[in-house]
């Protein structure tokens, strides 16, 4: 099997390179660097530097022959998608659209997309399931969701096969401090600094955070399965865990405590939030494994080795 990874050098891409290796399969990374790290890719890996948007794209489509892409490469902030709608729009739809004209003309049997459960909005029902109302508070939801439409016409016009996968929380090693689910990073990366953490709202608000290794296998099967394609799947823990939990977690994993101060909430912030991830078991065989404790001392102990 023979697999392009779009934004490959980013935190969830590179791991999901290494599971790739992992099961021996041959693997290209394209990525612009924007946020990635070429250092993020391990060695040996075939990389190009190049944006989503190149027209230069299907040549490389077209030299390399991919069985599958899993689709990554994004503008991956919430509030700036607010702020740049235009630029959210560009990388995140037209830049998908490039990405599905050179899989349709050089033949690429599958698509993997990063989706987002900032699609669903502020649910009404938790934990939120598949079939949910979408209803994206942000230009960065819309174009997920968007992303997810286009896949589906391209499914039913050229064939092309697809799962979309709607991460929830995403956390672990090699996470940056910008784009989605940064909350563990940012405060990881503060309390190695020994600096207070400042928490908006009273820290009762819940997310579902999901550790990067399972996310990274969840690609991999979804590239694998057999049947259930054309479909989407939550990826998540489907547990819900408040920011207060989540620092007292980190707390105990540094073995110091933790200075925090509180902040009025921000507009617009959902307060609870988790996903259901039964259709992902039945689908493509896949649950998460990683304990929310045990994945966050890996993280933490990965900054303490990386500072
Ligand atoms: N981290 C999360 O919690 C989370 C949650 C839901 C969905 N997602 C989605 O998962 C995907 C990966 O996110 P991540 O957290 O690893 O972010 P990341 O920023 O670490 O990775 C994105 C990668 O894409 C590259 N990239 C950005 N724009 C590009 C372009 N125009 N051309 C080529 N490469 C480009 C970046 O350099 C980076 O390496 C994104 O699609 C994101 O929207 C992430």
């Amino acid at each position: 099997m023979k697999a392009l990874v779009t934004g490959g050098a980013g935190f969830i891409g590179s791991h999901t390179v290494d599971k790739m290796l992992d099961k021996g399969w041959e693997v290209v990374v394209l990525d612009n660097l924007s946020t990635g790290l070429r250092a993020n890719v391990a060695d040996g890996v075939k990389f190009v530097k190049m944006d989503i948007l190149d027209v230069e794209l299907l040549n490389v489509f077209s030299q390399e022959r991919f069985d599958c892409v899993v689709h990554l490469a994004a503008q991956t902030s919430v509030p700036y998608s607010v702020d740049h709608p235009d630029i959210d729009c560009q990388v995140n739809l037209l830049g998908m659209v490039n990405v599905l004209e050179a899989c349709r003309k050089t033949g690429v049997k599958r698509v993997v997309f990063a989706s987002s459960a900032a699609v669903y909005g502020d649910a009404d029902c938790l934990p939120i399931v598949e079939e949910a109302h979408l209803k994206p508070g942000s230009f960065y939801g819309l174009t997920k969701c968007t992303g997810e439409k286009y896949l589906a016409l391209y499914s039913q016009i050229h064939q092309l096969d697809y799962v979309v996968l709607r991460y929830a929380n995403v956390y672990g090693e090699r996470q940056g401090d910008g784009g989605e689910g940064g909350v563990v990073s940012i405060f990881t990366r503060k309390l190695h600094q020994n600096q207070p953490i400042c928490i908006f709202g009273d820290g009762g608000q819940t997310r579902d955070f999901i550790y990067v290794g399972d996310v990274a296998e969840a690609n991999c099967q979804a590239l694998m399965a057999h049947t259930r394609v054309n479909r989407v799947y939550n990826i998540s823990s489907q547990t819900q865990t408040s920011v207060n939990d989540l620092i007292a977690i980190l707390a105990a994993v540094a073995d110091k405590p933790i200075d925090r101060s509180y902040l009025p909430p921000r507009e617009g912030d959902i307060y609870h939030s988790t996903l259901s991830n039964r259709a992902a078991l039945a689908g493509i065989g896949w649950q998460p494994y990683m304990p929310l404790p045990e994945g966050l001392r890996r993280t933490y102990h990965a900054l303490n080795k990386a500072m």
